[in-house]
């Protein structure tokens, strides 16, 4: 297992250009699955879980090459529909194959997905999706299989899950006539995958609002297309300047893509300053506050690990409430230990109390983001601090040890 060795406290300065979003990337890769030709993905995040997916690909029978953050993918050699159950249930993406494979085979098998432990992610709003459009689902050996005679359109309730609508939209882009998708999720990444799958021939309205219209067709064809920026990656790199009093300056920034997280930030006392595509970060000085975790536009649950270290150096006691996942404060433990005083009131909702001195120390991350927050709390910490299993922390975050070297951070990656 690799580990990150951070000599702190840090200072960042310069430049931080981010990568292709993760969970943009993820499901354009399983889109691929919805034609013949050959997809070309740009600006393609060169993380884990990138490649899990490109071994799931590769174990449905089609060809890649990924090179200098370009993914080439070859479909054309696609004869299974049931991916390989070990990597399967590796990752929580593996469930949007679900939906492209129903619309190449009109059935498909998968393993229980995987993913982080940060709750217990039920498949729910996928199964009634799948049950919408008329699919017959069986499960039996911790494994699911689809299957219906036609893929006909219909109207499904997706309920606000992102990965579930994500499956809505890729099994009615290739089945027969209309679909709508009433309650769909619009992060960023959604509009994202609705443009490659229009740069493809699909015909889709609503793209970025709650209602989503998407009339079917014969064949959809093969695109090159660049992923968007990762607005995650970019939160966390802006939480780790205010939390180490630096200023740098962020490019490729989409700020619509951030919701309500720059505001909300602004409202404790952060300054940025936004030209086009950059965000500078500027020194800044944190009062304590509320954060409501959100569905987009609201303020990312994919940052309230980030930010809750922010909060340790806030002055006052702050309050996150996590609305979306029952089990995502694996952070705490390992943050105290440093010097926090967090305190967890239930299973949603914990007390910062700041601003604490951080110490470094010898940690472990559980899941993705909690890495994350760990990373950043050995920016700020005083000393060495060993963060250990930095594997899950690189699911989500590219060659993060080259990029903070380059803000002046002491960082080595030790395997
Ligand atoms: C996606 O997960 C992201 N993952 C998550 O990012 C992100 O945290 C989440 O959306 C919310 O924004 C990918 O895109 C690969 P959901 P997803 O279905 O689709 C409940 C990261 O760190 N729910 O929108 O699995 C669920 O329990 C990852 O990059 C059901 O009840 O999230 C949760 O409370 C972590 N039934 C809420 O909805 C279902 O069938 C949001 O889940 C599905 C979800």
């Amino acid at each position: 297992m690799s580990k990150f060795i951070i000599n702190g406290p840090s200072t960042l300065k310069g430049d931080f250009v981010p990568s292709g979003a993760k969970n943009a990337a993820l499901k354009m890769i399983a889109a691929s699955l919805l034609t013949k030709d050959k997809v070309i993905l740009e600006n393609c995040p060169d993380i884990t879980d990138v490649h899990s997916l490109i071994s799931l690909m590769e174990s449905l029978g089609a060809k890649t090459n990924f090179q200098n953050n370009i993914l080439e993918i070859d479909p054309s050699g696609v004869n299974k529909f049931r991916p390989d159950d070990d990597v399967a249930k590796k990752i929580r993406a593996s469930i949007v194959l679900v939906g492209p494979l129903l619309a190449r085979f009109n059935k498909a098998q998968i393993a229980h997905p995987g993913g982080c432990l940060i709750g217990n992610r039920p498949l729910d709003a996928h199964m009634d999706v799948f049950r919408q459009y008329g699919i017959k689902i069986n499960y039996k050996d911790k494994y699911y299989s689809f299957s219906t005679p036609i893929l006909t359109g219909a109207k499904t309730f997706p309920c606000l899950s992102v990965t579930a609508t994500e499956n809505a939209i890729m099994t009615a882009v290739l089945a027969k006539g209309e679909s709508t998708i009433y309650a769909a999720a619009a992060e960023p990444e959604i509009k994202d995958l609705i443009l490659i799958l229009r740069s493809m021939g699909a015909r889709i309205r609503g793209a970025g609002t709650h209602n989503i219209s998407i009339e079917g067709v014969k064949k959809l064809s093969g695109t090159r297309f660049r992923i968007m920026p990762d607005r995650i990656e970019i939160g966390t790199i802006i939480c780790a300047s205010l939390a180490t009093g630096s200023e740098i300056t962020i490019h490729d920034f989409r700020e619509k893509d951030m919701g309500n997280f720059i505001y909300k930030l602004e409202s404790l006392g952060a300054k940025f300053k936004i030209e086009n595509s950059k965000l500078t970060v500027l020194k800044s000085k944190l009062n304590s506050g509320r954060i409501d975790t959100r569905t987009y536009p609201g303020f990312s649950t994919d940052l309230q690990s980030p930010t809750a270290v922010l909060l340790t150096q806030a002055g006052g006691v702050s309050r996150i409430f996590e609305t979306l996942f029952e089990n995502r404060f694996n952070f705490i433990a390992e943050l105290n230990r440093m010097g926090a005083k967090i305190k967890q009131i239930n299973d949603y909702v914990i007390e910062i109390d700041g601003p604490t001195k951080l110490k470094g120390a010898n940690i472990e991350s559980s899941d993705l983001r909690a890495g994350a927050a760990l990373v950043i709390a050995g920016l700020i910490a005083e000393g060495k601090t060993v963060i250990n299993n930095i594997d899950i922390f690189e699911r989500g975050y590219e060659k993060w040890e080259n990029k903070l070297s380059k803000l002046g951070v002491n960082i080595i990656k030790e395997k």
